[in-house]
């Protein structure tokens, strides 16, 4: 065992951590504010192949590893969390499903585009739309239909809270196609935004992560192609959680990002700021804060590989990603109150970013698998 990134992994956590700096950080308090869909930073991500990063080259991939995605996913979440979720959702949860679970001609057609961040130079990215209004931690529960009608399956129902839902070109949908096999009646099927039948509900004005596009997706007769069902009839529900277990190191990864630069702030202020006679750094009660808080992010930066090293080499890690997501969502909420607290009434105010990094870390708790149902899972596994 070693503790140590390659030269490879620190070239791409500098790239990231460049592109963050020089392209995330200007405008990332007016996009917050004005709920900005930052499509010129993904498009720039796309130039840098950070939308497909684990795909194959073979299908326009950057065929990076999961240990680069959580690098690369941390160090653009410290400065702009909007970026990083749609990141996460092309990258973790679209194109892996796809190139994991996807045929041939599914991969050919819409991975290669998506794992490109583009189509015909426009922006061409995916949404996962598993929740509804009245499923989303019961998620077996799906109301959403898919009827079978021999060459097509007719699609009706509505999908909540969808990240990228206006921005996509592609959504993976999951429905129900016969309600009495319960999960086993549940497929996935890659349905087009521009289809007729399909509209999308107001963006939400959120708390954080402001610049992301959430929105309902509504579907009324949508005729979708039999091919365009992924897996064998009744996979839709294991591609769901096959695929939202490497989606949580995702998130994780962003909530150690969003501690991470809420504790960097904090380092560089506590040195700066006197109060007493003395930089407050000094006082032992910012110490010990800032020190508990390096203490918390180097364990969820270590549970975030662990997670990701697992995934690279064909281990389960079901266990690892929702212990990551559960600690560092925690510790990122954690670490941004208390980021906000040594800035004093400077951390209340939008020029110190550090509580836009306080609304943007709750949301980790809840998409993905809130932190109760990360418990559940490893609850189930501890116990198994
Ligand atoms: N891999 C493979 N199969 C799995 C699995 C996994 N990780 N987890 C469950 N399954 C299978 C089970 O084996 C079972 O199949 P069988 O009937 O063949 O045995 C079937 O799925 C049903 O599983 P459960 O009985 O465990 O289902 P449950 O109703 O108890 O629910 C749950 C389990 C973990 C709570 C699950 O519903 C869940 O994860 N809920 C949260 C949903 C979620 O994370 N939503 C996120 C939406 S996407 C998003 O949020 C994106 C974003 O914000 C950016
Ligand atoms: P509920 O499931 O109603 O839960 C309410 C509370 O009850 C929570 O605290 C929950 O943990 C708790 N609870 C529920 N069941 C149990 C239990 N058995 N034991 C203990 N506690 C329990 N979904 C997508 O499909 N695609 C997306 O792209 C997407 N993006 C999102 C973006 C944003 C900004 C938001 C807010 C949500 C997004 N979601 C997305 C939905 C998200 O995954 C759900 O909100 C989440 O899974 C929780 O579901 P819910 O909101 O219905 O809460």
């Amino acid at each position: 065992m070693h503790f140590q990134l390659s030269e490879e992994h620190l070239m791409i956590q500098k790239a990231a951590r460049d592109f963050a700096v020089n392209e995330c950080l200007p405008g990332v308090i007016e996009r917050d504010e004005l709920q900005k869909f930052p499509k010129e930073q993904i498009l720039k991500l796309a130039e840098l192949g950070f939308m497909g990063m684990m795909v194959s080259p073979e299908y326009g991939g950057a065929g990076m590893d999961t240990i680069s995605y959580v690098l690369a996913m941390e160090e653009i979440s410290k400065i702009d969390a909007s970026v990083s979720v749609c990141m996460s959702v092309n990258n973790s949860l679209v194109s892996w499903g796809l190139e994991a679970f996807g045929n041939e001609t599914q991969k050919q057609k819409y991975l290669t585009p998506l794992a490109q961040g583009k189509k015909d130079g426009e922006l061409y990215i995916g949404a996962f739309l598993l929740s509804e209004p009245e499923a989303g931690s019961d998620a077996t529960s799906q109301k959403t239909t898919a009827e079978d009608k021999g060459d097509y399956y007719l699609l009706n129902g509505t999908k909540n809270w969808i990240t990228n839902g206006n921005s996509a070109s592609v959504y993976l949908v999951m429905a129900q196609t016969d309600a009495s096999k319960g999960p086993k009646g549940i497929n996935t099927f890659i349905v087009e935004k521009s289809w007729p039948g399909v509209s999308v509900g107001a963006k939400e004005n959120k708390l954080g992560i402001r610049g992301s596009d959430t929105h309902s997706i509504s579907f009324t007769d949508v005729k979708v192609p039999k091919e365009n069902r992924i897996g064998e009839d009744g996979f839709g529900f294991k591609f769901a959680m096959k695929t939202l277990a490497g989606g949580r190191i995702g998130i994780a990864s962003q909530a150690l990002g969003i501690a991470s630069g809420a504790y960097e702030l904090s380092l560089k202020y506590a040195k700066e700021r006197k109060a007493f006679g003395k930089e407050i750094m000094h006082h032992q009660a910012i110490q010990f804060k800032l020190a508990d808080m390096a203490t918390r992010i180097e364990s969820s930066r270590l549970l975030c590989l662990k997670a990701a090293w697992e995934k690279d080499n064909n281990i389960d890690y079901t266990l690892s990603s929702s212990m990551a997501k559960v600690f560092a969502s925690e510790t990122a909420m954690w670490a941004a109150t208390e980021a906000v607290q040594i800035h004093g009434g400077y951390g209340y105010v939008k020029e110190y970013h550090v509580e836009r990094l306080m609304r943007d870390a709750k949301i980790t708790q809840i998409y993905e698998g809130t932190s109760e149902v990360q418990r559940i899972v490893i609850g189930r596994s501890i116990l198994q």
